[in-house]
C-alpha cells in the first residue's frame, strides 16, 4: 500500500491548479443514465472514485470514451469523457460495487425515472457516520415509487412512471437532492422540493440537466421546482471547480505560511470558509480565475467553527481546519453537525503532538507551538489530507499511511504541493 512521506518546515509559494469537483463529477456522470444520447463532461478529475463509478455505470450499460490530448491541454486541464447509456442492460446495482462508494447508490434516481425500476444495494462509503437512506426512500415514494428493502437491497418500482409531487425534506441532504432532481426530471408533471440542499454541486447538476432538456428552476435555493419532460437529450458540460480541494490548499498555505495562487477556481464557492481563514490570519484575495492565499509573518489565530450545509462551513473542510487550529495561538472549538463520527483524525493529529479534547460533537483544540513528525494513518479522505497539512509543518518526517483514501479525492496531491516547495514524496508498496 502506498504511503506519503512529508518533511515538514517549508512554506508554500507558487500556483496550484484546482481540478474539477469530485462531488459534482459523480452525480453528473450518473445523470448520463437518464438519456440514450451522449453526455460529454469536461474537466473530469482523475480520481479513484471517478474510475470506480465508471465501472459501476458500465455494469448498467453505459459506454464511455476519453478524448485524446488537445493542443491546448495541460496536465491540469482535466479530462473530457463521453458517456452514452444507449440501452440500460441491467437495473441492478450490486453490493460488490455500491458498497465501495456511497454516491453510486444515487443511480436509483435515474434508473427509476427511465426504466421505472431499480434494485440497488444499500450503500457503503467513508466511515464517517451511519449515513442512512431514509430521505431517498421517502422522497422517491412521494413521486409514486414503491420502495421495499429486501436482503440488503432497495427494490424500487414505479409502474407507469414517476409522478411529480411536492416533497419537503425533513433534513438537508446533498445526495437525496441530486436524486430527486434527476428522478423528477422524467416524472409526469411538476415536482417541488422544499428544504433542498443548496451546494454548488447541486446547482452544477441542475445546469447540466437543463442543458439536457430538463426544466429545473430554483437550484441553489431551498425550493427547487422541476417540470417533468418525456425525454432528455445529450449535452456538453464542464464540471465546476473543486471547492473542497480549493479550501484544502488554502488551509495548507495558512498553516505553512507563504503565498499561493489557486487557479481555475473561484472564491465565491467558499465564502464562509474563506471568512474563517481571514479571521485565522490569512489574506484571501479573489484574483481573475482563482484566489490568492497569503500568510506572511503573523501567527495563526484561534477561530470557533460549526459545520453546516451550504452556505455554512463545509463538513468536508472540518478536518483540514482542525489541523490548522492545532498550531493556533490559543483555544478554538470545532463543532461537527453533519456527520456524527467525523473526528477520526483527532487521535492521529494527537500523534503529531496536537492537543485536542473531544466532547460529543465538539472538539476543543488547544494550539501548540510545534508539531513533531510521526507515522499516522487515516480512515477517510478528508481526515487523510488533514494529516498531510499537519505534516507540512511538523518537525522532522511524517508518514501518512493508507494513501488510497487520498487518491479517492485529491488529484496529483504530491505533485501540486511539491511544485510549491513542499517536501512530499509517495512511497510505493
Ligand atoms: C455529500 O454526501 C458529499 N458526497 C460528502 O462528501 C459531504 O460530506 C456531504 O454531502 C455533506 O456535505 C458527495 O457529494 C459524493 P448528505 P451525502 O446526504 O450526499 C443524513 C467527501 O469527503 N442523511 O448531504 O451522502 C446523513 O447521514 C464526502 O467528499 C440522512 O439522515 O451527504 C448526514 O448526517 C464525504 N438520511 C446528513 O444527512 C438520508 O437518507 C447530510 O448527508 C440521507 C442523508
Amino acid at each position: 500500500m502506498d504511503r506519503i512521506r512529508i518533511k515538514g518546515g517549508n512554506t508554500l509559494n507558487g500556483t496550484i491548479p484546482i481540478s474539477g469537483a469530485k462531488n459534482a463529477a459523480l452525480p453528473l456522470m450518473i445523470a448520463s443514465l437518464l438519456t440514450d444520447d451522449t453526455l460529454t463532461l469536461e474537466n473530469v478529475p482523475h480520481l479513484a472514485d471517478v474510475e470506480q463509478l465508471i465501472r459501476i455505470l458500465g455494469n448498467h450499460g453505459v459506454d464511455y470514451t476519453v478524448s485524446g490530448k488537445r493542443l491546448s491541454s495541460t496536465p491540469a486541464s482535466g479530462r473530457t469523457i463521453h458517456f452514452t447509456a444507449r440501452t440500460i442492460i441491467d437495473t441492478t446495482a450490486p453490493y460488490e460495487l455500491v458498497s465501495k462508494m456511497r454516491a453510486s447508490f444515487w443511480v436509483i434516481g435515474p434508473l427509476l425515472a427511465r426504466m421505472h425500476k431499480a434494485k440497488v444495494s444499500l450503500p457503503g462509503g467513508c466511515a464517517i457516520g451511519t449515513r442512512p437512506v431514509d430521505l431517498f426512500i421517502d422522497g422517491l415514494r412521494a413521486l409514486g415509487a414503491t420502495m421495499e428493502i429486501e436482503a440488503g437491497y432497495i427494490i424500487a418500482e414505479a409502474k407507469g412512471g414517476l409522478v411529480g409531487n411536492r416533497y419537503v425534506f425533513p433534513k438537508v441532504s446533498v445526495g437525496a437532492t441530486h436524486v430527486m432532481m434527476m428522478a423528477a426530471s422524467l416524472a409526469k408533471g411538476e415536482t417541488v422540493i422544499e428544504n433542498a440542499a443548496r451546494e454548488p454541486e447541486v446547482v452544477d447538476l441542475a445546469t447540466c440537466l437543463n442543458a439536457m432538456g430538463a426544466k429545473i428552476s430554483g437550484a441553489g435555493t431551498p425550493t427547487i421546482t422541476i417540470q417533468g419532460v418525456t425525454a432528455l437529450s445529450g449535452a456538453r458540460h464542464r464540471v465546476l471547480p473543486d471547492r473542497i480541494e480549493t479550501g484544502t490548499y488554502a488551509m495548507a498555505v495558512a498553516m505553512t505560511g507563504g503565498d499561493v495562487v489557486l487557479e481555475q477556481t473561484s472564491a465565491d464557492l467558499l465564502t464562509s470558509a474563506f471568512n474563517v481563514l481571514r479571521e485565522a490570519g490569512a489574506e484571501v484575495t479573489p484574483v481573475p480565475n482563482g484566489v490568492r492565499i497569503v500568510r506572511n509573518g503573523g501567527g495563526i489565530h484561534p477561530v470557533d467553527v460549526v459545520t453546516d450545509p451550504f452556505p455554512g462551513f463545509p463538513t468536508d473542510l472540518q478536518a483540514q481546519f482542525m489541523a490548522l487550529m492545532t498550531m493556533a495561538s490559543g483555544v478554538s472549538h470545532i463543532t461537527e453537525t453533519i456527520f456524527e463520527n467525523r473526528f477520526m483524525h483527532v487521535q492521529e493529529l494527537a500523534r503529531l503532538g496536537a492537543k485536542i479534547q473531544l466532547s460529543g460533537q465538539v472538539a476543543r483544540v488547544e494550539g501548540v507551538s510545534r508539531l513533531a513528525g510521526a507515522q499516522v494513518m487515516a480512515t477517510d479522505l478528508r481526515a487523510s489530507v488533514s494529516l498531510v497539512i499537519a505534516g507540512l509543518v511538523a518537525e522532522g518526517e511524517t508518514t501518512v499511511n493508507r494513501v488510497y483514501h487520498l487518491d479517492r479525492g485529491f488529484e496529483r496531491l504530491e505533485e501540486k504541493l511539491v511544485a510549491c516547495g513542499a517536501e512530499v514524496e509517495r512511497i510505493s508498496g
